[in-house]
């Protein structure tokens, strides 16, 4: 594809008579234009024991510039979520139903070649396994040439000059050695910081980063932390932080999300979320965490697990086996409510 068919994101129209999930159209304003707008999507796994339903209907948008956090238990389908927005699932994935605009770009419905195009280039991700994402037996710096070489009109005598000065601006120490290091020869952060620059060297409008500091120490993951929002903040940058970390989304976060078992339970302003949890989940998930609890003696934990996603009686609301709220209507179908203030809550009984 050449950069006239490109599906180029900037200044795209949003699709006539398209609104979000979660905004109410007001007649009287002019349609916002989310820069990530996903539709109802589902997603199941072929597996041994049955179909897995994964993503059951799930929708989301994230405006330009916007920082979006997208939190939930281990297994509650986070990182599926956006494998398959960029479309890097396993052979046994499927998506049934939904669609996905990445700026008036069709990203479940365009050809693999469209979407490998955009895919790195506009819309990047930082994988939550930097380590095993990164190709072990090539030089790192090889690795972010790649890239440019790919998605960029960089001459090959600049590919060099360029890789580095990618690696200087995620301020790796001696970035000039660093070039040519293997991803053994390096630490867990600065793998990480090697994956952003990777992420970022094509300067994407939306950066996609899924568990970016797990596995890092407090001074290392404030440091990427701060790195990604400063780059953000230069180039107008969206990005979405996935973590099971409310207290890192709620630092970082413009919105938050909250998945659970594969449906995205809540979306509210980080700070009203904080203040007031409407969904059950998210309050048990934030009395939970040393972030929401009163006092270490409140910590309470979320009771029971993830239901099995191949069962096929499981109920329209997934929480409902573990919730203490739950009443004869969450047998119904699930409804989003609007709560009004950007703050919707998929519940039949919220708190
Ligand atoms: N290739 C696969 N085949 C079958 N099931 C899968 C596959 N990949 C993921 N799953 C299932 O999809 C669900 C969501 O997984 P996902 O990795 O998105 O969770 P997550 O929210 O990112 O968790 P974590 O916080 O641990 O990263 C899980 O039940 C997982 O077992
Ligand atoms: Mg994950």
């Amino acid at each position: 594809m050449n950069a006239a068919q490109s599906p180029s994101i900037a200044g795209q129209a949003r699709p006539a008579g398209a609104v979000s999930a979660h905004q109410t159209p007001d007649p009287a304003k002019p349609a916002r234009v989310p820069l990530l707008d996903v539709r109802d999507l589902h997603l199941q796994f072929q597996t041994r024991t049955g179909v897995a339903r994964v993503l059951d209907g799930v929708s989301l948008h994230v405006d330009r510039g916007e920082t979006l956090g997208i939190v939930g238990e281990s297994g509650s389908g986070k990182s599926v979520l956006f494998l398959a927005l960029l479309g890097i699932l396993e052979a046994n994935a499927r998506v049934t139903a939904g669609s996905a605009s990445f700026g008036g770009f069709d990203l479940l419905g365009s050809s693999e070649a469209e979407r490998s195009s955009v895919r790195g280039r506009e819309l990047a991700m930082v994988f939550q396994n930097p380590r095993a994402a990164l190709n072990p037996i090539r030089r790192v710096g090889h690795q972010i040439e790649d890239v440019l070489l790919r998605h960029t009109a960089t001459p090959r005598h600049a590919l060099q000059a360029r890789a580095i000065d990618a690696l200087r601006r995620v301020q790796i120490a001696d970035p000039e050695a660093r070039y040519h290091a293997y991803p053994f020869e390096l630490s867990g952060g600065q793998c990480q910081r090697v994956m952003i620059a990777m992420a970022l060297a094509c300067e994407p409008a939306l950066l996609i980063a899924d568990e970016p500091t797990t596995g890092l120490d407090v001074t290392t993951q404030a440091a990427i932390m701060a790195l990604i929002a400063r780059i953000a903040r230069e180039s107008g940058m969206a990005t979405i932080l996935v973590t099971h970390d409310l207290g890192l989304a709620g630092a970082h976060c413009d919105r938050i999300a909250v998945m659970h078992a594969g449906h995205l339970v809540e979306t509210a302003p980080a700070a009203e979320l904080f203040a007031r949890p409407r969904h059950p989940y998210t309050a048990r998930l934030l009395a939970s965490t040393p972030y929401g609890a009163r006092s270490i003696e409140s910590l309470v934990s979320v009771p029971g697990q993830l239901p099995d996603l191949t069962r096929t009686d499981l109920s329209p609301c997934r929480f409902s086996e573990r919730c203490d709220r739950v009443l004869p209507a969450c047998a119904g179908a699930l409804v989003t409510r609007d709560m009004g203030e950007g703050h919707h809550v998929a519940c039949h009984n919220p708190c």
